[in-house]
């Protein structure tokens, strides 16, 4: 038996219930747009070393702006000294230095607060690290959006000729960052021919070794591990023992890169990504790469749980809220 007052307020309940299967379907997608629980769906603006680059980047949609530094001279600048500038060896001439890329993200990121960017530093040798480190503390505190300091640290597969950045400099340098992601890995040497190569055991135990020799662990630092990808697809193993050895202590995620034209199992790569889960790894690959992925098919069973209760709060809210509006 309802009176009249119950029965207008099942009607009430009725026509909520319509309107909230449209407003589930959107809150999902808006979490699932959402970056701090899909990491894949980040977008990087790769190898940003030139004004122009970064111009535009700025003006695009992207949401993290990767680029590389080297020590060199800056065009057009006849005194021949060397400082930190944005490029990737072997240049080393560019249109513009370190400090003047850092203070343009900041100026942009300080008058778009709703649009922020955030940036990873690929320092490409000891020295150049060295010298940046002033240029870094003088602007520091004002860059209160993600800094990521990158380096490879150690030697990687497969017999590759660079050479790495000092583990020891940089992991001891970077710590006094204590906001800073530290993106630490190993160099690589790998293409289109490339099949054979994974990240060993010695490797991952060296990484191991050198976070933990100092004091990375201690200090808390979220780490990120920058792999390529078509290494890393035939890494699993040693990627998963990797993560549980320091995952007690120091909050990590895997970053997904590429090169053009690199040989990638894009089914092992899948597998990876979806192990890890789409909330533990970055990916910043070519779109022939991501393309090929298709991460949006089936496989992503680890997330649903939360997403699901994230929109039965939503739901739940909703319903408070009508509640509270029909009583005044
Ligand atoms: C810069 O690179 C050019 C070309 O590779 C080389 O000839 C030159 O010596 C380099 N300059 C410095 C200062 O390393
Ligand atoms: C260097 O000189 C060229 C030609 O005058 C000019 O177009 C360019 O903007 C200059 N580069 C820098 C970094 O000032
Ligand atoms: C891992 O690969 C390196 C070459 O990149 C090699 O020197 C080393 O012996 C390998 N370690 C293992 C355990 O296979
Ligand atoms: C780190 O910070 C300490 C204390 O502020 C300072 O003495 C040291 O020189 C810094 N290290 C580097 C590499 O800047
Ligand atoms: C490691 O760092 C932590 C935090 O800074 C410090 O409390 C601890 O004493 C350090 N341990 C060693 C062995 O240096
Ligand atoms: C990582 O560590 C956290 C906290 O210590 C724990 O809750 C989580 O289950 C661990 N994840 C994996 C994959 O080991
Ligand atoms: C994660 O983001 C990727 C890239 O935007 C998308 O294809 C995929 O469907 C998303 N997965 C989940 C589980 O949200």
């Amino acid at each position: 038996m309802l009176n009249g007052g119950m029965g207008k307020s099942v009607q009430k309940w009725i026509a909520c219930c319509l309107i909230l299967g449209n407003i589930k379907t959107l809150t999902m997608a808006a979490t699932i747009a959402r970056s701090d629980t899909n990491l894949t769906s980040v977008l990087w603006a790769h190898a940003v070393n030139s004004q122009k680059l970064l111009d535009e980047a700025l003006a695009g949609k992207i949401d993290m702006i990767e680029a590389d530094i080297v020590l060199g001279t800056l065009e057009n600048d006849t005194s021949g000294q060397q400082i930190p500038v944005m490029g990737h060896p072997p240049a080393n001439v560019s249109d513009i230095t370190l400090e003047t890329f850092l203070t343009k993200i900041l100026d942009y990121n300080t008058l778009n607060p709703d649009r922020q960017k955030g940036v990873k530093l690929d320092f490409k040798s000891t020295v150049v690290y060295e010298g940046s480190i002033g240029i870094l503390n003088s602007l520091w505190k004002r860059m209160t959006y993600p800094v990521w300091l990158n380096a490879d640290i150690l030697p990687g597969p497969v017999n590759p000729t660079s050479i790495p950045v000092d583990a020891n400099f940089f992991l001891s340098a970077s710590k006094n960052f204590s906001s800073a992601v530290l993106s630490v890995g190993w160099t690589t040497q790998w293409g289109p021919s490339f099949s054979e190569g994974a990240y060993n055991r010695s490797h991952v135990d060296a990484m191991i070794g050198a976070i933990q020799g100092n004091n990375i662990t201690g200090s808390k630092h979220e780490i990120t591990f920058p792999v390529r990808a078509g290494i890393a697809a035939q890494s699993l193993s040693e990627l998963q023992r990797l993560y549980s050895s320091l995952n007690g202590t120091n909050k990590l995620t895997l970053t997904i890169w590429s090169s053009a034209g690199d040989r990638v199992d894009i089914e092992k790569l899948r597998e990876l990504i979806f192990d890890f889960g789409v909330d533990k790894v970055y990916l910043d690959v070519p779109e022939e790469v991501s393309s090929k992925l298709d991460l949006g098919r089936n496989g992503a069973s680890s997330l649903w749980p939360s997403l699901l209760k994230f929109s039965f709060m939503n739901l739940a809210m909703f319903f408070v809220t009508q509640i509270l509006s029909t009583r005044n």
